[in-house]
C-alpha cells in the first residue's frame, strides 16, 4: 500500500464500483490502492473487500462530511449514483453535488463521474413522441445524471466523464431476460426494432475505469463512452438461444408496450429504449467498443459474457 495513490471507489459493493475495487487489487504492481466506499463496513460484501486488499471505509452520498473523510489523502475517485434505489432524480442531483463538493474539497486529481446523456438534448419536453416523467424529465435516470455533470465542472474537479452502456447483466438482476410466452417458447422482449443496443458487462466498467486512472491525465475533461458490443434483438435472442441451448425469439414491441408492462420504472425504462431506438446514430456513435478495449483489453462480447453467465439468467 505504502507509495500507492489510493483511489476512492463510491459504490464498491455494487457492480461498477466493485469492478474497479477488483481491478486494482488484482494488479498487484499497479501504482495504485483501492479505497472502497460503503455505507456498512461490516456487511459481508465490505468484508470481502478488505480480504482481498481493499481498504474499507464508511460513507454515504447522502452526507456530504462522510465524503470528505472519505476522500480526504486520495489521488482520484470514481463517483456513481444509484437511481434504482429511489427513483428520485432530485436525489441524484443531490448525490451528485456532494461528490463534487467533497472531490473539490479533498483536492483530488481524477475523478470519474459515471453519468449519462440528458436525453432532453435530443427530445426536449415539449416532444410528445413520449411521455415527460416526474414533470422535468424524458428518462429520468439519464437526465439526472447528465444534468449533474456541471457540478464537477463547476467545482473546477479534473473529471473524466464516463458514458456507460446497457449492463447484460440486467438480464440476471433486472428482470430484463427471456420470458417463457404462453406457448412456454422464450421471448426475449427489447423494444427497439431492429436497432442496436450498445450494451456491457458490468465487470468491464470499472477495468475501463482503471484504465482510465493508469492513463494519467489522458482523460482529464474529456467524455468517454464505453461498450463491449452493439446487437440489436435478433441478434441478442440468437445468442441466447445458442447460449441456452432452447428456442430464444426477438419479442419487438412498441415502446409504449413496453411503459405499460407496470413494474417499477417501466416508463423511464421504455423511455429509455425509446431514445436508444429513434436517436441510434447519435447514441452509439461515441460508444465504439475498440475505445473500451483500448482501456480494458479483456472487454467481453455478448458471447463471452453468455458463457460466462447464462446459467445465472432465470426464465421462470
Ligand atoms: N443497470 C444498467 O444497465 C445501468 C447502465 C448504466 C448505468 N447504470 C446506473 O448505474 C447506477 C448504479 O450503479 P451500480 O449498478 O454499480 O450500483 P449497484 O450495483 O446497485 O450498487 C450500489 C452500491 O452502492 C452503495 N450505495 C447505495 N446507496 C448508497 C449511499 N447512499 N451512499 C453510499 N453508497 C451507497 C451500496 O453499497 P453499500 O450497501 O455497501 O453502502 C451498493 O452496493 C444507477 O444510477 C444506474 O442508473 C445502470
Amino acid at each position: 500500500m505504502a507509495g500507492k495513490k489510493i483511489i476512492a471507489i463510491v459504490g464498491a459493493t455494487g457492480s461498477q464500483g466493485g469492478g474497479l475495487v477488483r481491478a486494482v487489487l488484482n494488479d498487484k504492481s499497479g501504482a495504485f490502492a483501492a479505497r472502497a466506499i460503503t455505507r456498512d463496513a461490516n456487511s459481508a460484501k465490505a468484508k470481502e473487500l478488505a480480504a482481498l486488499g481493499a481498504e474499507v471505509v464508511s460513507a454515504s452520498v447522502d452526507d456530504i462530511e462522510s465524503l470528505k473523510r472519505a476522500f480526504a489523502g486520495a489521488y482520484g475517485a470514481f463517483c456513481v449514483t444509484f437511481f434504482w434505489d429511489h427513483f428520485s432524480p432530485e436525489k441524484e442531483m443531490a448525490h451528485a453535488r456532494n461528490m463534487a463538493l467533497a472531490a473539490k474539497h479533498a483536492g483530488l486529481q481524477h475523478v470519474i463521474w459515471s453519468t449519462l446523456e440528458d436525453t432532453r438534448r435530443w427530445m426536449p419536453l415539449s416532444d410528445d413522441r413520449m411521455p415527460t416523467l416526474q414533470d422535468k424529465y424524458k428518462v429520468p435516470h439519464f437526465d439526472a445524471k447528465g444534468e449533474s455533470d456541471h457540478f464537477f465542472t463547476d467545482a473546477g474537479v479534473p473529471t473524466t466523464f464516463l458514458l456507460t452502456s446497457f449492463y447484460w447483466d440486467n438480464l440476471i438482476f433486472f428482470g430484463s431476460g427471456p420470458k417463457k410466452d404462453p406457448s412456454g417458447k422464450l421471448a426475449f422482449t427489447l423494444p427497439m426494432g431492429d436497432k442496436k443496443l450498445p450494451g456491457i458487462a458490468a465487470e468491464d466498467i470499472g477495468k475501463c475505469a482503471y484504465g482510465i486512472f493508469q492513463a494519467g491525465k489522458e482523460y482529464v475533461g474529456k467524455t468517454v463512452a464505453i461498450a463491449g458490443e452493439h446487437l440489436n434483438g435478433a441478434e441478442m435472442a440468437a445468442a441466447l438461444q445458442q447460449a441456452l441451448g432452447q428456442p430464444v425469439y426477438h419479442n419487438s414491441v412498441e415502446p409504449a408496450v413496453y411503459r405499460s408492462f407496470g413494474f417499477p420504472g417501466a416508463d423511464d425504462m421504455g423511455n429509455m429504449f425509446q431514445f436508444y431506438r429513434d436517436f441510434e446514430a447519435d447514441f452509439r456513435r461515441p460508444r465504439d467498443p475498440a475505445i473500451a478495449r483500448r482501456l480494458n483489453p479483456s472487454l467481453q462480447t455478448f458471447k463471452e459474457w453468455l458463457a460466462r453467465n447464462a446459467k445465472r439468467i432465470p426464465l421462470d
